[in-house]
């Protein structure tokens, strides 16, 4: 390769280099690799994704798909080394708008607005939706980055925290400064000088046995690959899980693989040569056994069995009953009754899994992108035979993560690469690896039937449901639990009858995603409330606020609820589902080819584990130097925690939110916040948060003697307490300082209070619930079965908006997941392992969001505060499915509703 090599000479935000170039080499790896400029990210490979977009000469282009030879003696202008007063308007203009979540797009998208906006200064909504078009976003649902484009000329600076309490303020992200000025550090991002590169040898097939030939003869062939490693390398327990009970998942397959891409063994060495590796002639042998891809194949007799302690394939059944639901079913006035199907759905964030890792005084470190770093220090650790506190994660910032980041995918393959070699080592997943092995959404097959009295209240339910968990338990468990709890909708259903399973297939691992299977079993529920609203002659609004939970209802699980707040969501969409009903019926009174409908749904949601403990721990703590830190180990993975605990605490302890300083995540810093998932930071590391910020506070006010805080300010080693006009200080500096180096410290912990549900699922699985509407408008095209949403009318009820700003970007963002779930998301294994045959949905595809944030404060809540992240999907795929049923008559019964299946639904429909 090297005497191939050309002079090339690439002229970069002014400043001409000079490189050596081998011709194969994409422009995307010279520029990350050679010049360090960082901000040029890597999603594809393919030029589907857009992360890598560069200006090539003033023009946008992928650089992934540009031969670095191509460049020579081009301008090239990257985040980092571009027109420092444009960029500066719209890093601003992204800050202000909350158009960066997890930050992994934002710097291919300002690349393709600085484009625009020198051609177009003051664009339109339309040529930012075509100048961006070729750059994805998985978090933000595009709605506020074409805010901020619009607004970058006109953007004079971040906009600063008012001087007052800092909950409801919408300030921007605290820690956004680096998502889109390029410098933030995703799990590629950091290569420690010498490390190694590592790649995985994966399974070819769904399902085999397979035995390794000579690995030895095989490396020593290669001179510059350093080692091979196997299950037989494993110090550990070849087996982990986010259910530890349950850990079934080896970190290298032993000698049984079961499902395609799985890894057997890592080839690590010279970064260079192991990525041209042709792992094809790995010595590794293959001997095929039978497979099953779906549910229902998995579910059958005879279906190959894949672990040998879970007869049936069933990993674990799910159950919630009260009273009588076949007789109540028997005896009402109207039933309905249907099955609908979902499909595997992939994560699909920007970010492939990547990290790195080496030793660090005798401690094995680890910088990787992750959810759960508590969890991954002892899953990792387990597997390595090593003692926890001889593991440390540091998570690098995670490029979007929705759920399959809870999951260890490179952490114990970076530990065992670097305990065997002695040398840094790092490794990152392709696109196609990273869709083969992280793990998905739950396929679902469900029939449920749901009856109502003559004047339209529901008297009962019977739901079951069978998802296909694929090859691990990961979160299956979860799945199977939460849906009977949840399948209900929340609504009043006083007899009840929910079941799950679990089922085990050759198919990827099915694990969290953005509701744990309650926007699969919303899509049953609220279809089929159409249909029950249809034979009670209700208006389909007014049929759910009839039939909507509220204070004091109890759940089919028993629970008393206090603080609902879905009749609230209801009420505020009413005006817009009159309006939108009327716009619909004028256009169709115009067109003959393309059909309009409305369609709404609800959602309701417990926030955090499901009758299970899960604490956070937060530390609050001032230095001599009078410096206020809060440790706060909870990932943000762009859904904004890092912003909303700072501000619970700083108004807890009564201080501006601008004096906080984050600590962390990073298991040596940060105590135990649990995992970033099922929206339960904003709730309960919010609530430990609240609890430090409040017993600092009251340390304050025994040291200065005062009664209440009206002010409290930091500055050159002293703390000033005010109380009205009255002011006492503190010379931090005399006072002794602990084993945190804080000289006042305050760190609590909440565990929110649930109770095991007992055998027909009773108790209290959640101490909050969040609930919220939305109304979806489409338009169908009658001849090609395809559907444009027009407009969503969102109402979700938060409790109380920590940060407005950053709880619309949930909303927007959860909104485009929900239409791709609805419209255009099918994961086939083998299939559609890239994001050119995996399609999401681009800046075309999102409509505009009214979002309406409405605020029923939960005594349990952080300042009432409830969880939205999860939420806020559940209810957009059955809005918009039930909204093309409106305007065709389409019944859709799987998903996603692509042209296909809604022209079958409105040929059966005739
Ligand atoms: Fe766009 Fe995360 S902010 S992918």
């Amino acid at each position: 390769m090297k005497d191939r090599a050309q002079n090339i000479s690439l002229s970069i935000g002014g400043e001409v280099h000079h490189l050596q170039c081998h011709p194969g080499r994409r422009l995307s790896d010279v520029l990350r690799d050679d010049l360090n400029l960082k901000s040029v990210k890597i999603g594809c490979d393919a030029g589907d994704c857009g992360a890598c977009t560069v200006l090539i000469d003033g023009a946008q282009q992928c650089a992934c798909l540009m031969p670095a030879l191509q460049a020579h003696c081009c301008e090239i202008e990257t985040l980092e080394t571009a027109e420092p007063d444009l960029s500066q308007r719209l890093q601003d203009a992204f800050l202000n708008h909350g158009a960066a979540q997890c930050g992994i797009c934002t710097p291919g998208i300002m690349m393709a607005a600085m484009e625009l906006l020198r051609a177009a200064p003051h664009p339109d909504e339309a040529e930012v939706q075509a100048a961006l078009g070729g750059v994805l976003c998985r978090c933000t649902g595009y709605r506020k980055i074409i805010k901020a484009v619009m607004a970058a000329n006109e953007t004079t600076g971040l906009r600063a925290a008012q001087d007052c309490a800092a909950v409801g303020q919408s300030i921007p992200r605290l820690d956004g400064r680096p998502k889109v000025d390029g410098s933030e550090i995703f799990g590629a991002d950091h290569v420690a000088p010498g490390s190694l590169l590592i790649r995985a040898v994966r399974a070819p097939m769904y399902h085999a046995d397979f035995s390794f030939g000579d690995t030895a003869g095989w490396v020593a062939e290669r001179p510059d690959v350093h080692a091979v490693i196997t299950a037989r390398d494993i110090a550990g327990v070849n087996a982990f899980g986010v259910i530890p009970p349950l850990a079934d998942q080896p970190a290298l397959a032993e000698s049984h693989i079961r499902y395609l891409g799985e890894p057997v063994a890592l080839v690590i060495g010279d970064p260079d040569v192991v990525e041209a590796l042709d792992l094809s002639d790995f010595p590794v042998s293959w001997k095929p056994r039978p497979h099953s891809l779906t549910e229902a194949d998995g579910a059958v007799a005879d279906a190959a069995l894949l672990h040998k302690n879970r007869p049936d394939n069933t990993l674990i059944c799910g159950n919630v009953t009260c009273g009588t639901a076949d007789a109540a079913l028997q005896d009402a006035a109207h039933v309905v009754s249907g099955r609908f199907e979902t499909s595997y759905v992939e994560h699909a964030y920007i970010e492939p899994e990547a990290g790195a890792a080496w030793m660090e005084g005798g401690v094995l470190t680890i910088q990787a992108c992750t959810q759960a770093p508590v969890m991954d220090q002892e899953e990792t650790a387990k597997v390595l035979g090593l003692p926890p506190d001889k593991v440390r994660i540091i998570p690098a910032a995670a490029g979007g993560g929705f759920g399959s980041k809870l999951d260890l995918t490179v952490q114990p393959l970076l530990g065992l690469a670097v305990l065997k070699t002695g040398r840094p080592c790092h490794m990152v997943f392709s696109r196609t690896e990273s869709m083969q092995a992280s793990t998905k959404r739950h396929p679902g097959t469900m029939q449920a039937s749901i009856g109502a009295d003559a004047d339209g209240r529901v008297t009962g339910m019977v739901f079951h449901g069978d998802f296909n968990t694929g090859a691990y338990a990961s979160w299956g468990p979860t799945v199977a639990t939460r849906v009977p709890v949840h399948a209900s909708g929340p609504y009043r259903t006083p007899n009840y009858r929910a079941t799950s399973r679990a089922i085990h297939t050759n198919g990827p691992t099915a694990g969290a995603f953005r509701g744990f299977g309650v926007p699969q079993a919303a899509i049953t529920q609220e279809l089929l409330y159409d249909d029950l609203a249809e034979k009670c002659g209700l208006d389909r609004l007014a049929f759910r606020r009839l039939n909507a939970l509220a204070d004091g209802d109890k759940t089919p699980s028993g629970q008393v609820l206090q603080a609902v707040g879905l009749r609230d969501c209801l009420d505020a969409l009413a005006p817009h589902w009159t309006r939108a009903g009327e716009d619909a019926a004028e256009f169709n009174a115009r067109h003959a080819d393309r059909k309009r409908g409305i369609g709404v749904a609800s959602c309701w949601y417990g926030c955090g584990n499901t009758a299970l403990s899960n604490p956070s721990t937060i530390r609050l703590g001032i230095t001599a130097q009078a410096r206020l830190r809060l440790h706060q180990g909870a990932t943000d993975i762009g859904q904004g925690s890092n912003t909303v605990i700072a501000q619970i605490a700083a108004d807890a302890l009564g201080v501006s939110v601008d004096a906080v300083e984050l600590i962390g995540p990073d298991t040596a810093l940060t105590p135990d916040c649990g995992k970033t998932s099922a929206s339960r930071q904003t709730f309960i590391t919010g609530r430990a948060a609240e609890a430090a910020g409040q017993t600092l506070r009251a340390a304050i006010l025994r040291l200065t003697n005062l009664s209440d805080l009206t002010g409290l300010e930091l500055g050159a080693g002293t703390l000033t307490a005010r109380q009205d006009g009255t002011h006492r200080s503190i010379d931090l500096t005399a006072l002794p300082v602990d084993a945190h180096g804080y000289v006042l410290c305050a760190e609590e912990t909440y565990d929110p209070p649930t109770t095991a549900l007992d055998e027909n699922g009773q108790g209290t699985p959640y101490a909050v619930y969040g609930y919220g509407a939305q109304i979806a408008e489409v338009e169908v095209d009658l001849k090609l079965g395809t559907t444009k949403v027009l407009h969503i009318t969102a109402a979700h009820d938060v409790g109380r908006a920590i940060n407005p700003l950053l709880a619309e970007g949930q909303i927007e963002g959860g909104i485009a997941q929900g239409l791709g779930l609805a419209l255009m998301e099918e994961y086939i294994p083998g299939q559609t392992e890239d994001l050119h045959n995996y399609l999401i949905p681009t800046i075309g595809d999102m409509p505009p969001v009214t979002s309406l944030l409405i605020e029923k404060p939960d005594p349990e809540g952080p300042m009432g505060a409830k969880g939205l992240g999860e939420h806020v999907l559940i209810p957009t795929a059955p809005a918009i499915l039930n909204a093309i049923r409106d305007a065709c008559g389409a019944k859709i019964t799987k998903v996603p509703a692509l042209p296909h299946r809604v022209l079958a639904a409105m040929k059966a429909a005739r």
